[in-house]
């Protein structure tokens, strides 16, 4: 039986790969974002290439009319319960921490992946099985002048996603915390550096990962240690730099 994956954000560059990933392992896939005509496109490249069997659905995570419990209901009617779901789905914002950016930041990047994530590893942990993949972000380990609100937001994200990991450990639940430097995508459009990997590599990483069970990743690898030198920093000298 072809196995299912619910894809949260698929319309991201990283999540497109992802989704050829999948689709060449005969998955079947239920790709969600808000850009409507970008998810049609993406699908329909995904039948040409693989004869993927594909469902789309628009959602804007910031409408203030949005229930969790309603969109993963509609998920199950239309597609049946997935055996994987990947949240992909975040927007960095603006720098300034004005109230609406706080807000809307915030619903985008944490409040509704959490609400949505929190119902799913319930239903399958009710299954005994099931897999969640959390895109999360390096800008969650510390914070910094330049994008603290993304940040924090990805840091309540990556607490959370700790948390459905140790509550669900025992109902054969696997949920993946994925933690992406720089990578080539829209996000980082512009930005020069050796440390950017492309998406495609990103991409297949994850899906090892994913296969191999493991709990947090850093993509690239080296990340995680450039993250603990980060971290390390005394908070007296880490206030001074302009990072
Ligand atoms: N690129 C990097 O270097 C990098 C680094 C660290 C972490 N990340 C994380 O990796 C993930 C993918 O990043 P990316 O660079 O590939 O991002 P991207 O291309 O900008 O894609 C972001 C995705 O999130 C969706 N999205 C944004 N706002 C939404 C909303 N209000 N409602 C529903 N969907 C919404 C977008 O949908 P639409 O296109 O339909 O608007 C799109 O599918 C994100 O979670 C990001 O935070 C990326």
């Amino acid at each position: 039986m072809n196995k299912r994956a619910l894809i949260i954000g698929a319309t991201s560059s990283l999540a497109a790969r992802i989704c050829h990933r999948l689709a060449e392992k005969n998955y079947k896939l239920f790709l969600v974002a808000r850009d409507a005509e970008e998810l049609e496109i993406i699908k329909n490249d995904l039948r040409v290439r693989y004869n993927a069997e594909v469902i789309t659905q628009k959602l804007d995570l910031s409408y203030i009319t949005f229930s969790a419990a309603e969109f993963v209901q509609n998920i199950e009617e239309k597609f049946r319960f997935p055996d994987s779901v990947f949240m992909v789905a975040g927007d960095m914002g603006a720098a300034d921490a004005r109230e609406e950016n706080i807000e809307r930041v915030t619903k985008i990047n944490y409040l509704q992946p959490a609400k949505i994530l929190e119902i799913i590893a319930e239903k399958m942990g009710n299954r005994e099985r099931g897999r969640i993949i959390v895109i999360s972000s390096v800008a969650g380990d510390r914070g910094r002048a330049s994008n603290y609100i993304y940040g924090s937001a990805k840091a309540a994200l990556s607490t959370f996603a700790s948390g459905l990991r140790n509550k669900f450990s025992h109902d054969n639940v696997h949920i993946m915390t994925v933690k992406p430097g720089f990578l080539d995508t829209p996000m980082t459009y512009g930005m020069h550096s050796p440390l950017i990997w492309s998406r495609d590599k990103a991409a297949k990483t994850i899906i090892k990962a994913m296969r191999r069970k493991r709990e947090v990743i850093y993509v690239p690898f080296f990340w995680r240690y450039i993250m603990l030198i980060i971290k390390l920093i005394p908070e007296k000298i880490f206030k001074r730099l302009n990072l």
